[in-house]
């Protein structure tokens, strides 16, 4: 399947006639919120064993028509990925990692038993998309062009088996902050009772059922008050693994900085890459290893962990204030603390260019 499918291609060009208007675009882009607007375009590939990767093209954003036999509706055999491209103050337009959002995408397809998109081309697709639509790329505060690729079994036919028939889609998005209490710490709730991976399971997949579980714990979190649900291993239940969304660090009075270890059930989250790189050049000592959820309670109870955040595309790095569980909580802080401050700043300086990127990190796309 890989050797079949891997070399890059070509997309096609078809035009909107019917754009959604500049001033209506104005005001989406004053208050994109996250997720609720799309540009004017979208990309869409079909996969088939015989022939591989075909029908690629760019075409005017619109409804896809599914048989209700679609496979996908059925058995959940997708993926998808989140990244962004960020308009700097001279006008040009970055993404951020691209390659690396691509290669995960491989890395998800197999998990998945779908065909590998070629990196080249996964980076191609968003420069036609983004270079199309570049006037819904907002310009300044913290925001961004959220740009989300997907795959999934569209073949009509109810057999359990990979399918034989693939659409490749990819959908762009305004986007201010994830949470709307922007940088404002965020409670968390500790689920005891659900978790989201299994050893040999697809945790470390971007793929779409991994949400779908962790929707019921969702529900809990909001239920008591939280935006949202750290999970633990599901073998002990003792080790934290990451949030339902994003990953997780843990700052400590000696001024390290620990990030639970990647063992198969956590996903490999780009920000939580950059994070090591970044933060060691900024003088912190990064660890990467287990993280109980002793540890983290009593740690913040001794002083000895300061500060936790979350990290990752949607959600950049967001302080955590309160871990509740059912019968208790601890506070990280009501403010964002400095060190959360001071990584988060790095991170944004590169992303929006007012940093220099020695580490060849942007992708320029118009
Ligand atoms: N963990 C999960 C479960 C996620 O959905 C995400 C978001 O993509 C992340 C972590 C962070 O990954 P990244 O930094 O690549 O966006
Ligand atoms: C992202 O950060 O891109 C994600 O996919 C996370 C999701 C909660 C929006």
């Amino acid at each position: 399947m890989a050797t079949a499918t891997a070399r890059k291609f070509e997309f096609s060009t078809t035009l909107s006639q019917n754009r959604v208007d500049a001033q209506r675009r104005a005001e989406i882009l004053a208050s994109p919120g996250f997720g609720t607007s799309f540009t004017d375009h979208m990309i869409t590939a079909t996969w088939k064993p015989e022939i591989g990767w075909h029908d690629a093209g760019l075409r005017p954003y619109a409804p896809l028509s599914i048989d209700p036999a679609t496979a996908v509706l059925h058995y959940a055999q997708a993926i998808f990925e989140g990244l962004k491209a960020y308009r700097h103050d001279d006008g040009s337009i970055w993404a951020f990692r691209p390659e690396a959002n691509g290669a995960r995408f491989v890395r998800s397809a197999q998990r998945m038993a779908l065909p590998e998109f070629p990196v080249e081309s996964f980076v191609d697709a968003i420069d036609l998309l983004v270079r199309t639509d570049a006037d819904w790329v907002p310009a300044g505060g913290e925001t961004s062009l959220y740009l989300r690729p997907f795959m999934f079994a569209s073949e009509v036919f109810l057999g359990v088996r990979p399918a034989n028939e693939v659409l490749f889609c990819l959908i762009a998005s305004p986007a201010g902050a994830y949470f709307a209490s922007g940088v404002e710490p965020v409670d968390i709730w500790l689920s005891t009772e659900y978790t989201r991976a299994a050893p040999g399971g697809t945790g470390a997949a971007k793929c779409a059922g991994n949400y779908a579980a962790s929707l019921v714990a969702q529900q809990q979190a909001i239920e008591n008050g939280c935006a949202q649900v750290c999970f633990l291993d599901a073998v002990e239940r003792k080790w934290v693994e990451e949030l339902g969304g994003m990953n997780l660090y843990f700052v400590r009075s000696d001024g390290s900085i620990t990030t639970p270890d990647l063992t198969g059930t956590i996903l490999e989250g780009i920000t939580r890459a950059s994070i090591i790189t970044l933060a060691g050049d900024l003088g912190y000592k990064v660890e990467e290893r287990p993280v109980s959820i002793d540890e983290w309670r009593e740690g913040v109870a001794s002083g000895e962990i300061t500060e936790v955040f979350s990290c990752g595309t949607a959600a950049v790095i967001t302080p955590l204030g309160r871990l509740v569980w059912d019968g208790g909580e601890v506070s990280m802080g009501t403010e964002p603390g400095p060190a959360t401050k001071e990584i988060r700043q790095a991170l944004l300086d590169i992303q929006y260019g007012r940093a220099e990127d020695v580490y060849g990190w942007m992708h320029r796309i118009a």
